[in-house]
């Protein structure tokens, strides 16, 4: 018989869809009926509930036949070629467990035996042996009938940790696991291969033939940040959202170290306006402000270090990395081994070790409280930050959890412990992994000469590569007659001429550059020096006819002690902080941030499909500076209260773990919002939704995969009076009377069950439609959302809770081919409905109106006021002046706010200007919206 019989006897005995063969390199040797009686093999479960797994593999044992199933996740070796690594031996017929991955069940090499060997009946494998995953073996004593054949049901289980089973490699020591990873979700699979190999030819050469099956097994992450609120403790200053993102982090900051599921890194960026009538009012962020208060008090978010923050000046790297700072300036309390490979010079950020001998890092001779690495600037200058990483060289890797930090401006003698506002010396959090740079910034920016870093707390030994953050100190005292250390701020000629600044070629052109003079002081700044050997510091002036001029800095001192009065540490934040727009809304100076941090979410106790929450709300400081002229070189701090800024973001972290077949589509809400689109109006606790605001409703759906090829139609959008529908079928539930329908497609159809076992199918000729209708209703793919929006009309008559339900179909995307179609296994899971329930908080019509039902409009109470659809108010009817070009616009807009960086939305500004939220002084509503998912693809 030919090999195409043997095919189609195959097929029929995997009788489920979705079981998948594949022929091994089957050798016939004439027995064609070798696999006419197998049964079959699948994975049962495959789950994770409370941080547990659970991988069930079923495996039906045909009994009376000679065979054996091998799990493994990656393909039977099959070879008659020894150094093939076959996992049966053609010479002997050893079942040869070192030829299979580390998670196999294959547990111990087992030899041949014809008689009770592992290809007998009897054959009970003990796990785990040496392989790592299943971990128990179970045998149904029942025996089930299946045609002319009898199966026993063997069970291999593995219940544990997805660490577990994130460690499985191949016999190649190569990970099992492909991943995917985009801002959002992270994709984990791999494939289980379920192979039936059976003996043939003679019992001393018993080549095996095989059939193999596959199950692919994923493990999902899903994250949305939302951004919630975002508000401002003044009017002085005002905030507007622009975008919260959350991306995955990497161990050792490196994708090839693989994702740290217990970390994400969160980017929030927003603008502030600085009421700035006189043009001179700038915002300062303060420094270590930024703190992040979990909603959930139980768990154990927080933040887990800072990765960036918005450039505030002194804060560049003083060239211990890029070598600047010499080997002889930095040293240490003890070195490994007192071998140089291991010397404090050693300890630069980012090096790298070269050999198996040389560290790439300081590593010191022992781990004690008594341990330091030090720099010695040779000069005075302001330090702000330390960064610092860890050593990492094969099998050793060491880092500093925890250090503290003191200073001196002398080049020997004692030092000073740095401490916080409060007097308490600062324990940094340092690193905790061997590559990830951790910065920290001082609160205040300290005037030295030598920093030194000192471990209190580390992983296997004390190693670190650092970098410092700083910036010049300006001093005026100088010690050289001639003025060549002369670091002051100066910046005017004795002639009274502006200095022009080193950096520009401008007016006058010249080789003083910062790039090549930097060692003489010159910077980016129009301080005079005396960079050439002159009599005295002197610069270029703005004048283009006065080439250069003297500038008066005073007489040389015999010595120099730092004078930090004389310059504001403070001063350099206001120096650089974001660059102030004052064209973008007249009367405001617009500073753009965006800070980025990581957050150690808890995941431990994740179980399928519940979102994890580490919702929470950061706040920022910042402070008011007067810069006469927007001349940044000329701030100071106004002693008045610091503005704070609250950013509520929701962040959800989903996990998921599921075998191919029983994975399904499923829909989720990205975001509510209404007429202010930094504000998600889910949950209960916003503002409102007035009459006549529109109301965004956006969507997604998941696996990534189906996003290829289908999208989200909307087939119902009906609201109903009460919460009382707030689950289940929802307003399909309610009476005709008390809802309303926004929207029903001709497509539309739900099977509603009124028990169990009966239904009622409905479809849109049983749906009766209302007068208001939606906006607007569309999948937008360069987003991959779907956007509803409405206009509230109906919903301000009075002060009740009510339901909104919305059905979706998945359809397959317009431009594509027919029947370029899904995977059929998940095309069967398409059919069911998903549901999901919010509760947002609606306003009505304002408490001085009342609603007309009929026009669904609201009407002022007192006499000339109308209705605003901009402020949402009873406003005075003769038409307001609005001046578009002073009035913060609402620019919101672009598709997918909460993902997209470039996009750019508007916050709480409406016509005065004033920034009060709406307060929820209104009722309570829910809206739910039921997610029915059905497929047109046969
Ligand atoms: C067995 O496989 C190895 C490695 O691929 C190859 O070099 C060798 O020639 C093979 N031997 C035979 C007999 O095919
Ligand atoms: C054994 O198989 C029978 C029949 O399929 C089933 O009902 C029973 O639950 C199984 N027992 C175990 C322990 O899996
Ligand atoms: C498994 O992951 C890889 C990498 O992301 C992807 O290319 C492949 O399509 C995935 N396989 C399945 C069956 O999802
Ligand atoms: C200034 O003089 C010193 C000592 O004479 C010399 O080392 C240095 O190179 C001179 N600098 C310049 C810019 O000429
Ligand atoms: C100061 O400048 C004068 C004139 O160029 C020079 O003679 C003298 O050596 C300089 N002094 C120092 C300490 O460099
Ligand atoms: C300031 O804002 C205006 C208006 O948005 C914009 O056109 C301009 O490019 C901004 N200026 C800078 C330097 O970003």
């Amino acid at each position: 018989m030919s090999v195409t019989g043997l095919c189609c006897l195959l097929v029929l005995g995997l009788a489920t869809p979705s079981a998948r063969a594949a022929f091994g390199d089957v050798n016939l040797h004439g027995k064609d009926d070798l696999f006419e009686k197998m049964g079959q093999a699948r994975v049962e479960k495959f789950e994770i509930e409370n941080g547990q797994v659970s991988l069930d593999v079923l495996l039906e044992n045909t009994q009376g036949q000679d065979e054996v199933w091998v799990l493994d996740f990656q393909d039977f070796h099959h070879s008659n070629n020894k150094s093939l690594q076959p996992v049966v031996r053609t010479d002997g017929g050893k079942l040869v467990a070192e030829h299979t991955g580390t998670c196999s069940s294959v547990f111990t090499t087992v030899p041949y035996h014809s008689a009770n060997g592992f290809y007998n009946d009897g054959f009970i494998p003990v796990p785990p042996g040496n392989k790592s995953l299943f971990n128990t073996f179970q045998s149904n004593a029942t025996l089930i009938q299946k045609g002319d054949m009898q199966v026993r049901e063997d069970r291999l289980q593995f219940d544990g940790s997805i660490d577990t089973m994130f460690d499985c490699k191949t016999s190649d020591d190569m990970t099992i696991w492909q991943k995917q990873v985009t801002p959002e979700t992270i994709e984990f699979n791999t494939t289980l291969y379920m192979t039936n190999v059976r003996p043939q030819g003679t019992s001393s050469n018993p080549e095996p033939a095989y059939v193999q099956s596959y199950a692919i097994l994923y493990w999902r992450l899903l994250r949305v940040a939302l951004s919630r609120f975002l508000i401002s403790s003044t009017e002085r200053l005002r905030p507007i959202f622009e975008y919260a993102i959350v991306r995955p982090v990497y161990l050792n900051d490196d994708e090839q170290y693989g994702f740290d599921r217990e970390r994400a890194e969160v980017e929030i960026a927003f603008r502030t306006l600085t009421n700035h009538p006189n043009g001179s009012l700038i915002s300062v962020y303060r420094v270590n402000s930024l703190t992040y208060d979990p909603a959930d008090l139980l768990g154990n978010n927080k933040i887990g270090h800072i990765r960036m923050i918005p450039t505030r000046g002194c804060d560049l790297p003083l060239g211990v990395e890029d070598g600047t700072i010499a080997d002889n300036q930095m040293t240490s309390s003890s070195v490994w081994l007192s071998s140089a490979e291991y010397s404090a010079s050693k300890g630069r950020l980012n090096a790298q070790p070269i050999d198996a001998f040389s560290a790439g890092a300081w590593l010191a001779a022992d781990a004690n409280l008594n341990q330091w690495i030090q720099v010695d600037l040779l000069t005075l200058k302001w330090v702000s930050g330390v960064l610092t990483q860890g050593y990492i060289l094969e099998a050793i890797v060491m880092w500093v959890t925890r250090y503290s930090v003191s200073y001196s401006t002398e080049a020997a003698g004692g030092l000073t412990t740095l401490v916080n506002g409060s007097g308490v010396p600062v324990i940094f959090e340092g690193n905790f992994d061997s590559q990830t740079i951790v910065s920290n910034y001082f609160d205040e920016p300290v005037l030295a000469r030598r920093i030194r870093i000192l471990p209190q707390e580390w992983a296997d030994g004390i190693a670190m590569r650092i970098e410092l953050l700083g910036c010049d100190a300006h001093t005026e005292c100088h010690t050289d007659v001639n003025g060549t250390d002369y670091r002051g701020t100066v910046s005017v000629t004795e002639s009274g001429e502006t200095c022009q600044r080193w950096s520009a070629q401008e007016h006058h052109t010249h080789s003083f550059t910062p790039e090549d003079y930097a060692d003489y002081g010159i910077g980016d700044h129009n301080f005079c020096r005396n960079p050439n050997n002159s009599t005295q510091p002197w610069c270029y002036t703005l004048d283009p006819n006065v080439p250069t001029g003297l500038c008066d800095v005073g007489a040389a001192q015999a010595s120099c002690t730092p004078n930090v009065a004389a310059n504001e540490p403070s001063q350099f934040y206001a120096n650089y902080a974001p660059y102030c727009n004052l064209t973008e809304w007249e009367n405001y100076c617009t500073q753009r941030w965006v800070f980025t941090l990581v957050l150690e979410v808890d995941i431990t106790g994740a179980t399928n499909r519940m979102p994890i929450d580490a919702t929470g709300e950061f706040t920022f400081e910042f402070d008011t500076y007067d810069c006469p002229n927007n001349d940044r070189s000329n701030c100071r701090r106004l002693e008045i209260p610091e503005a704070i800024v609250s950013h509520e973001i929701t962040l959800q972290t989903t996990v998921e773990v599921v075998d191919d077949t029983k994975d399904s589509p499923r829909i989720y809400l990205k975001k509510v919002h209404a007429s202010d689109p930094s504000i998600d109006i889910r949950d209960g606790v916003q503002p409102g939704v007035s009459h006549l605001e529109p109301v965004t409703v956006d969507t997604h759906f998941f696996p990534l995969f189906l996003r290829d090829k289908l999208e989200m139609e909307l087939t119902l959008f009906v609201v109903c009076v009460g919460n009382e529908y707030n689950s289940g079928d929802g307003c399909l539930t309610a009476p005709p009377e008390s809802s309303y329908t926004a929207y029903v497609s001709p497509n539309f159809y739900y099977r509603l069950y009124t028990t169990p076992s009966q239904y009622t199918d409905l479809y849109a000729d049983d749906i009766a439609t209302s007068s208001q209708t939606l906006d607007s209703h569309t999948y937008i793919h360069a987003s991959e959302i779907h956007r509803t929006i409405f206009t509230n009309k109906a919903l301000s008559a009075t002060s009740r809770e009510y339901t909104i339900s919305c059905v979706f179909r998945l359809v397959e995307r317009t431009a594509r081919r027919k029947r370029d179609i899904l995977r059929r296994d998940v095309e069967d899971k398409i059919d069911e409905p998903i549901i999901v329930h919010q509760t947002v908080l609606f306003k009505g019509c304002p408490l001085n109106s009342v609603h007309d039902p009929k026009n669904r409009a609201c009407i002022c109470n007192d006499e000339g006021e109308e209705y605003s659809s901009e402020t949402f108010k009873c406003v005075q009817s003769s038409p307001r002046i609005l001046n578009e070009e002073t009035r913060p616009v609402d620019n919101a807009g672009s598709p997918g706010e909460s993902s997209d960086p470039g996009g750019k939305s508007d916050s709480g500004h409406d016509g005065n200007g004033s920034m009060s939220l709406h307060l929820p002084t209104f009722m309570l509503q829910t809206l739910i919206c039921i997610f029915i998912l059905r497929s047109v693809l046969i």
